[in-house]
């Protein structure tokens, strides 16, 4: 096979940040084959309210009009019932839940769920959907780490659905076997998106390379195991949500004493042939439409019919050497896997 056609590829998982870099990054998304985007809300500050979602969903249209950006907000203490029903009626589409401090800008995230229980009655309701970054934070304690951190979280998810059976979940960049377990475990109304890089990645590839270091971890070669079969079997719950998440050269690459680098990996202008690239290696490239557009679009309830963007984006067999980095406006970003050789493109 020297060419695949691709109906509308879906990014269910994305940063596209804010000022230069939001500037650099944005029109990455349509370069890397994704014709949407769902937007994570942890800027500075947090998109917390339905106006200021509204507001960066203007910003993003005018940076890249071709592509449909599906717009969450930040769960915080500030969010009320009666925000989300006004977020509802505005297009916003789902609520992203970071616990407290685990990942970049989430200082403002949770700590326990039950003052959440109206908030989730109301998204249940209305039909918005629940996104979670599934980790706890590390507590000494109770020997918690970044290793354990999502299978910890995995009796949080249970309950949720428990309480909120209707509630549309995704279980956001699952890394453990667990974790798919789980998620197979629960039906209908809960849903994982997979990255890329944890595809590629185990432990030993970003102990100590600051560029492979994101969260959660990327963790043991059984976990990339579970991620990979449960695309094989094209299960139509697990999704391709990118979590690309750009950062700085500095930012990634210079730690201190006092501070390690930033978490996050940059594959947005690569993702669709990376995907393929990846899909391929483990005897997967049949389930690649699905993985990438259907599977995410049915369980959100945007078929490719109601979107504007509807189009087929071809992928054609040839070596590509993946750019070192891409510049503009002051802003910089290197990508996963910059100099190493992908085995597809996308025909422009
Ligand atoms: C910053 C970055 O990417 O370096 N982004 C931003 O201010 N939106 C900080 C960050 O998100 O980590
Ligand atoms: O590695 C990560 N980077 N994980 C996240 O959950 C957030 C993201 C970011 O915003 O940089
Ligand atoms: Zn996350
Ligand atoms: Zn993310």
């Amino acid at each position: 096979m020297t060419t695949i056609s691709v109906s509308s590829p879906a990014d269910f998982h994305v940063h596209l940040r804010q000022g230069a870099l939001s500037a650099l990054v944005t029109p990455h998304v349509r370069l890397g084959g994704s014709t949407l985007a769902y937007v994570m809300p942890n800027l500075k500050p947090p998109v917390t309210t339905t106006e200021h979602a509204l507001a960066y969903k203007a910003e993003l249209e005018n940076l890249d009009p071709t592509v449909t950006y599906l717009m969450t907000l930040y769960l915080s203490p500030t969010l009320t019932p009666e925000e989300i029903r006004k977020a509802k009626n505005a297009g916003v589409i789902g609520v992203k839940s970071y616990p407290r401090g685990v990942t970049t800008n989430s200082d403002g995230g949770i700590e326990s769920y039950e003052q959440y229980y109206p908030v989730f009655a109301a998204m249940e309701e209305v039909g918005m959907v629940l996104n979670l970054h599934g980790e706890v934070p590390s507590d000494a304690a109770s020997n918690i780490h970044i290793i354990n951190a999502e299978p910890s979280f995995l009796p949080h998810l249970r309950e949720l659905h428990a309480r909120f059976p209707k509630l549309r979940i995704v279980l956001e960049h699952a890394t453990t076997r667990q974790a798919v377990e789980a998620v197979k475990a629960l039906g209908p109304t809960v849903a994982c998106t997979i990255t890329p890089h944890h595809l590629a990645l185990t432990i030993d590839d970003w102990a100590g390379q600051s560029w492979n270091f994101c969260k959660p971890v990327a963790k043991f070669p059984d976990d990339r195991e579970a991620l990979r079969e449960v695309i094989r079997e094209g299960h139509p719950r697990f999704f391709l949500g990118s979590d690309s998440a750009p950062h700085s050269p500095e930012a990634k690459s210079c730690s201190t004493p006092e501070h390690g680098c930033a978490a996050g990996i940059y594959t947005s202008p690569i993702l669709l042939p990376l995907t393929a690239h990846l899909l391929e290696s483990f005897g997967a490239l049949h389930r690649l439409e699905g993985f990438v557009s259907e599977f995410g679009r049915n369980f959100y309830g945007v078929p490719i019919t109601t979107t504007s963007s509807s189009e087929k984006v071809v992928l054609r067999r040839i070596d590509r050497v993946i750019a070192k980095d891409w510049t503009k406006g002051g802003a910089s970003v290197t990508p996963f896997w910059a100099g190493k050789t992908l085995n597809w493109e996308i025909v422009q």
